[in-house]
């Protein structure tokens, strides 16, 4: 049994709902067991707990906010080298197009990246012009049903990273010809 867990801060509640929808995404994977939670509800426990984890925050200056980086700054001490393996993607919510909502995707991937995590970017398309090569990136918070199937295809697509390799699920990594993709 694969376990994600989409862990997102959030000061207005944009990114809080993309997180909701990340969620949506990966309990749809068949034996996927999910947890979502606010960085301050979630807990070390959690993240030992889950294969792959939906890191989700606001830009904040182009970046992380701090209170997450904090948080994961202070897991150093008894996690680091402990959690490796475990697969990582990102979302975030900024002000609005050009913000910088990939710059922060990208830091939350270096955060993993440090730890150890399989981080990964999506290649496909929810509707023309709108994908998430570098995890779902969004202005405000999902207002269109585009917008709400690009937040649930990052959550399937980690966990169907995680059933593929967790639970040796071939039938849901993306090149067999097998696979279907989720609406
Ligand atoms: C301190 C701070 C810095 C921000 N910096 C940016 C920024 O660099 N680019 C941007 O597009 N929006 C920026 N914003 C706006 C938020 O990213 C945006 O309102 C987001 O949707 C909030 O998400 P939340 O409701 O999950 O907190 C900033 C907001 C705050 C409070």
């Amino acid at each position: 049994m694969g376990n994600v867990l989409v862990q997102y801060y959030s000061e207005t509640g944009h990114t809080r709902e993309m997180a909701e929808l990340v969620a949506l995404g990966a309990s749809q994977v068949n034996g996927i067991d999910v947890r979502l939670k606010s960085i301050d509800q979630s807990t070390l426990e959690d993240v030992d707990w889950c294969h792959g984890i939906a890191l989700g925050a606001p830009t904040h200056l182009g970046s992380i906010p701090w209170k997450l980086k904090k948080w994961w700054d202070e897991a150093v001490e008894t996690q680091w080298g402990k959690i490796d393996g475990k697969f990582g993607c990102a979302f975030s919510s900024a002000g609005g197009l050009g913000g910088g909502p990939e710059l922060t995707c990208m830091g939350l991937l270096t955060i993993l990246m440090n730890y150890g995590f399989l981080v990964f970017g999506v290649t496909d398309y929810v509707a023309p012009m709108m994908t998430l090569h570098y995890g779902a990136a969004l202005p405000g918070h999902p207002k269109t049903q585009t917008e709400k199937d690009l937040c649930i295809r990052l959550g399937v697509r980690l966990a169907e990273w995680v059933s593929c390799y967790v639970d040796r699920n071939d039938s849901y990594h993306p090149l067999k010809a097998s696979y279907k993709r989720s609406p």
